[in-house]
């Protein structure tokens, strides 16, 4: 078998576990496809049917020179053409022709795959080198199977809440983790998939700082919430002390506080006692940068983050993963829904950086102390509305994926970013610090 059919081949083979996940996903009552649950989402319909328009737009006809199969559907699935909360109002195909157009474009996406050859795959255009746009759609159904998911947790009806087994914690072991001082690579190298954002790869020569080991825990943030770390302002930014109040946030989005004491938080609509060893998950960035400053520390600026996780000191290269270039395997991370939660902290003492951080891939989106902003010499591609558009002084960076994530949609290197005010993904952090002369 040759390279180029191998990769046709893994490429096929996770274009179909990726539909099951959407399609998995969308297995309810048309009521609740239709239905939107919170302002923050789409319908789930929507999704359904623009995954498989996104993957026309970019296999079909960027990639394959097709014409528009519905192009009177273009731009009700454009993401910028409607903000989320005009998209119920649109003529959206409804749940069974969404599922017929997507088929429909699947099997033409199949055809172009089995059609490309070693030119195309190993050649110098960008959309057809190592399978790009096929990435590129794949990457997308999998980031909105992630979306659907925080849909249906916003939804707050019983159903899809996943019991598969994880590891256990590992109480005890150190806090933090020191990083020593010096430069290191950050940003995507040769992956083929990395998008635009990822890129370029470029030196950042950081000083020594200490990071956490592990995610702050549910555990440690309710220590935050009961020493009144909610109603005392010097530890907000002013923005953010401003959105709590107007907000009246008290505590993290699904969690409340018993009469008797003790919290409790709905997960898919499952009452059940908040787990104190689990990474803490939907959380504002406003209130991760507050518990930070009540703990005497900060977040981790993003190259700290990318640094801990993927620097590989001795040998002086990055790695794709925190334990190296292997794809990740059940005892690496907590990634593709394995389970509808994050893993206890400490799990996966064999995902450990090289610096000893773990849990830096899967169980929570972690929320740096960095703007989106571009790498020097950054350059827009395949469209200037994946990431440019986003740049600036409104989003915050997170980084490492999340137990909803898959594997395929997260690396040492991945970017993603949302609003300081966004509760509903499931995202935690954990914390870091400059080291001192003596610790350096
Ligand atoms: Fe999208």
């Amino acid at each position: 078998m040759t390279a180029a059919t191998r990769l046709k081949d893994r490429i096929a083979a996770e274009l179909e576990e990726g539909r099951g996940r959407s399609l998995t996903y969308t297995d309810i009552d048309d009521d609740l496809l239709v239905r939107q649950h919170s302002p923050l989402m789409s319908p789930l319909v929507w999704d359904l049917a623009h995954v498989g328009n996104y993957e026309e737009l970019w296999v079909l006809r960027a990639l394959a020179g097709a014409e528009p199969t519905r192009p009177e559907i273009d731009t009700l699935y454009d993401a910028f053409a409607h903000p989320r909360k005009e998209r119920p109002l649109l003529p959206l195909l409804g749940p069974a022709e969404a599922r017929t157009y997507i088929a429909g474009v699947r099997g033409r996406v199949l055809d172009v795959l089995d059609l490309m050859e070693d030119g195309d795959l190993y050649g110098h255009d960008p959309l057809r080198a190592g399978g790009f746009a096929f990435g590129l759609a794949l990457q997308h159904e999998h980031q909105h199977g992630e979306t659907m998911l925080a849909t249906l947790q916003l939804s707050g009806r019983p159903g899809l809440v996943r019991d598969g087994a994880l590891p256990a914690g590992r109480p005890g072991g150190p806090a933090e983790v020191l990083v020593p001082a010096g430069p290191f690579r950050m940003g995507a190298g040769s992956d083929p998939w990395a998008y635009d954002n990822e890129r370029p790869a470029h030196e950042v020569d950081l000083p020594a700082y200490w990071i956490d080991r592990l995610p702050v825990t549910c555990g440690a943030f309710a220590a935050f919430a009961e020493d009144g770390g909610y109603d005392d302002p010097r530890w907000w930014v002013p923005r953010g002390w401003r959105w709590r109040v107007r907000q009246g946030v008290t505590a993290p989005l699904y969690w409340t506080r018993e009469p008797g004491g003790g919290w409790w938080r709905s997960r898919f609509g499952r009452m059940e006692p908040v787990p104190p060893e689990e990474p803490v998950q939907h959380v504002s960035w406003y209130e991760a940068d507050a518990y930070a400053r009540w703990a005497g520390r900060r977040l981790p600026t993003e190259a700290e983050w990318e640094k801990a996780c993927g620097w590989d000191p001795r040998a002086g290269r990055a790695r794709a993963y925190p334990w190296g270039d292997a794809v990740p395997g059940p005892g690496h991370a907590n990634l593709g829904h394995r389970a509808s939660r994050p893993a206890p902290a400490g799990a996966f003492p064999a995902g450990a950086s090289r610096y000893g951080a773990e849990q830096m891939i899967g169980d929570v989106w972690e929320w740096t102390g960095s703007w989106f902003v571009p790498y020097p010499g950054f350059r827009a591609f395949p469209y200037r509305e994946y990431s440019e558009v986003f740049f600036g002084r409104d989003h915050r960076v997170l980084r490492g994926g999340s137990w909803a994530t898959h594997a395929l949609a997260v690396r040492a290197c991945f970017r993603n970013w949302d609003l300081p005010i966004r509760r509903q993904i499931f995202a935690g952090f954990r914390c870091a610090r400059p080291a001192s002369p003596e610790e350096a």
